[in-house]
């Protein structure tokens, strides 16, 4: 499903509804395979006596759109969930960040340091990890200061340094590092000015979408999107204000940075 709008939907997450009767969600990256199945999935539970009182999914391809090369959409779009919590009397309780880039006519990832590139690793950067800080930027505002939130980015098991022991994917594992290191440094201010917030950074697993499809080899567990965002679902529900600052896999367990 690639939704051209932004849709609207409700959510099994009591990060929304449990704390407020009008809390809603945001996904960024809705036209991506994860993203999408996010919002399937979530449109699909939709009901009276769902948790949350809508959704509101952003792409490329939405009204308003996001593009990470261009700060200007961010803001507009941030702008335009707050004017749609204001009129429909919606408080932000979740945000999804399922966006990422790994190959692309930008290039491929490197398989040796001497096939590191100057244009893809700007791309990369710009889409995992700088794309990410602006929503940071412009959509963490709109968190209340009171009562659980959940900010979730969608990040990588490969962007783990601890956990790196075959190398390759030079920029892809650097861009994520960085994205978790952005989660965290958010995290802690987050708690700041919220000490029931919650800020994550995420590993769904290997998921057959389009990112992952070149690469997925026989004898890898590739699972359904479908799965891992149901996955990723139930970890968010599970989340405590203490594990703010985490690298999470889809079965709740944390990873090393
Ligand atoms: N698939 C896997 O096996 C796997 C494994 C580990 C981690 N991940 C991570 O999971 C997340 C979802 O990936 P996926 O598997 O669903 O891949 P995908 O189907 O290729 O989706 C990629 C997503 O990134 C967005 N995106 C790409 N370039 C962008 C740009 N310049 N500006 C704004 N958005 C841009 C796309 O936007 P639109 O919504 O506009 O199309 C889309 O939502 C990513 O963070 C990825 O790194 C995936």
């Amino acid at each position: 499903m690639k939704p051209s709008t932004p849709s609207d939907v409700s959510l099994p997450n009591p990060a929304c509804k449990a704390q407020s009767p009008n809390g809603a969600a945001v996904v960024i990256g809705a036209g991506g395979g994860l993203g999408a199945a996010l919002v399937a999935q979530l449109s699909g539970m939709a009901g009276e006596t769902g948790p949350c009182a809508a959704v509101l999914a952003l792409s490329r391809s939405s009204l308003p759109a996001i593009d990470y090369g261009d700060e200007a959409s961010l803001k507009t779009a941030a702008d335009w969930v707050a004017a749609q919590c204001a009129s429909r009397q919606l408080e932000l309780r979740l945000l999804v960040v399922a966006s990422g880039f790994l190959h692309g006519p930008q290039g491929q990832p490197e398989r040796s340091f001497s096939q590191l590139d100057a244009g893809y690793l700007q791309h990369v950067f710009q889409v995992n990890a700088i794309g990410p800080a602006l929503v940071m930027k412009h959509f963490l505002p709109l968190l209340p200061k009171q009562g659980r939130c959940v900010a979730a980015f969608v990040s990588a098991r490969v962007g783990s340094i601890g956990d790196n022991a075959l190398g390759g994917w030079y920029g892809y594992r650097a861009s994520k590092a960085a994205l978790n290191q952005l989660v965290k440094t958010a995290s802690v201010e987050m708690t700041r000015r919220n000490r029931a917030s919650i800020c994550v950074a995420l590993h769904p697993g290997t998921v057959d979408t389009a990112l992952s499809q070149p690469f997925a080899k026989t004898g890898l567990k590739v699972r359904p999107a479908e799965e891992a965002a149901s996955d990723l679902l139930a970890v968010l529900n599970n989340l405590k204000p203490g594990d703010t600052g985490s690298l999470l896999d889809y079965k709740g367990l944390t990873l090393p940075f």
